[in-house]
């Protein structure tokens, strides 16, 4: 049976590296991307690929169940990957209702599309879901999370992927569904919505903008290229066991306030600034409501059981993200227009 993937979300910012991935590496598959292309959602990230002989666009809500029946139909789906979600905490504290529309409501629609379509013989398909670690909650000591990590979301946001991921296990479990879930910690890369906290760094440096770190900055994240996490999207599909979980992370913890400041001084001298220039514009603001201390991937059981590790070091991976912002001037001219600058005097006007 020749493949024919679904993948929703593939104009956002990691789904849009999956896309390409696939089409490039697979021509033998016909690659469906469904996207809303809601703020964060943007064509001009699959410019490579968008011409490709096996690759069609539906744009289309998860919302809308009849029009996921009808993609389905249309292109005789074999296999979901699913990305489409709202992604960003800080717009989950503002408005937690769209998050449980898109993530939990829409992750169900498409469990039913699934469902309905593949019923004549659930075993050759797949259902991916693709989550984050936020599930798990916040560390506030040493301790890495483990795929057997109870989950103990914290914000708005990683409530409702939790709740998104426990649909999915529910299905496989009612309806044998075949499912797999990742778990995947922070990304970065190009095509990054400069809502978070490396695009936005960057393009702020960049505008000689303030830097806003929450709180002291003390927080921990684990960061991953985008790539890897591509790679990884791709090696669990296609190694990962039906009815499984793996985390996905490159063990590299960072402290905001030492990202930010690395950022620095990489731009100053991209920028050819006097060293010590960008540091001025870090601006310590309110801190984030709820916001969780550390996040810590253990990424043993992908590496062990299906060979996957990340590629890039953290250095290498940075380096290329602050050129591909400085080399793409026009794509972040595009996605901060309008609507953007609404975003950014809400948001930080009052902190
Ligand atoms: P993103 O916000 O950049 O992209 C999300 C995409 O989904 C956009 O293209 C958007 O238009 C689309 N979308 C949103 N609502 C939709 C709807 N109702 N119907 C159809 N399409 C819709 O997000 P991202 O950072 O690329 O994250 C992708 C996935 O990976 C998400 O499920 C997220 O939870 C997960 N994840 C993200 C990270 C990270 O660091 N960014 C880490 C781990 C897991
Ligand atoms: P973010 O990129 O929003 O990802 P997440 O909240 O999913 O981890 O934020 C990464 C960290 O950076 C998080 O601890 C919050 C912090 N942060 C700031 O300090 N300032 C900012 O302007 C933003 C967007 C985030």
């Amino acid at each position: 049976m020749i493949k024919s993937i679904l993948i929703t979300g593939g104009a956002g910012f990691i789904g849009s590296h999956v896309v390409k991935l696939f089409v490039e590496k697979y021509p033998d598959y016909q690659i469906v991307n469904l996207d809303a292309l809601t703020y964060a959602g943007n064509l001009e990230n699959l410019k490579e690929i968008e011409g490709a002989s096996n690759y069609s666009f539906e744009k289309a809500d998860i919302q809308d169940a009849d029009k996921l029946n009808e993609i389905f139909a249309k292109h005789q789906i074999t296999d979901v990957i699913h990305l489409a979600a709202e992604s960003h905490v800080d717009r989950s504290i503002s408005d937690p209702l769209a998050f449980v529309k898109t993530n939990v409501f829409g992750t169900v629609n498409l469990l039913n599309a699934a469902k309905e379509y593949w019923k004549e013989d659930l075993s050759k398909h797949l259902f991916y879901h693709v989550s984050t670690d936020e599930v798990y909650g916040s560390l506030h000591d040493g301790g890495f999370f483990l795929e057997t990590t109870p989950y103990d979301p914290q914000s708005p946001y990683s409530a409702s992927k939790a709740s998104s991921d426990h649909f999915v296990r529910a299905y496989a479990n009612t309806y044998k569904i075949r499912t797999v879930v990742s778990n995947c910690s922070n990304n970065y890369g190009p095509n990054h919505f400069p809502e978070k906290l490396i695009p936005l760094c960057i393009h702020n440096i960049r505008n000689n903008k303030p830097l806003p770190v929450y709180g002291k900055g003390e927080n921990i994240r684990d960061w991953l290229f985008v790539k890897d996490h591509a790679r990884a999207i791709d090696t669990v599909f296609h190694k990962g066991k039906a009815g499984e979980t793996y985390n996905i992370g490159g063990f590299n913890e960072w402290k905001n306030i030492d990202i930010v400041r690395l950022l620095c001084q990489k731009m100053d001298e991209k920028l050819g600034r006097e060293k010590g220039t960008s540091e001025k514009l870090i601006t310590f603001v309110t801190d984030r409501a709820g916001h969780d201390m550390r996040y810590a991937i253990d990424a043993t059981k992908i590496k062990e059981e299906l060979g996957w590790e990340p590629s890039l070091q953290f250095e290498e991976g940075i380096e290329i993200t602050i050129d591909w912002y400085l080399n793409n001037q026009e794509w972040l001219d595009h996605v901060t227009s309008g609507a953007y600058q609404d975003y950014y005097s809400d948001l930080y006007g009052n902190r």
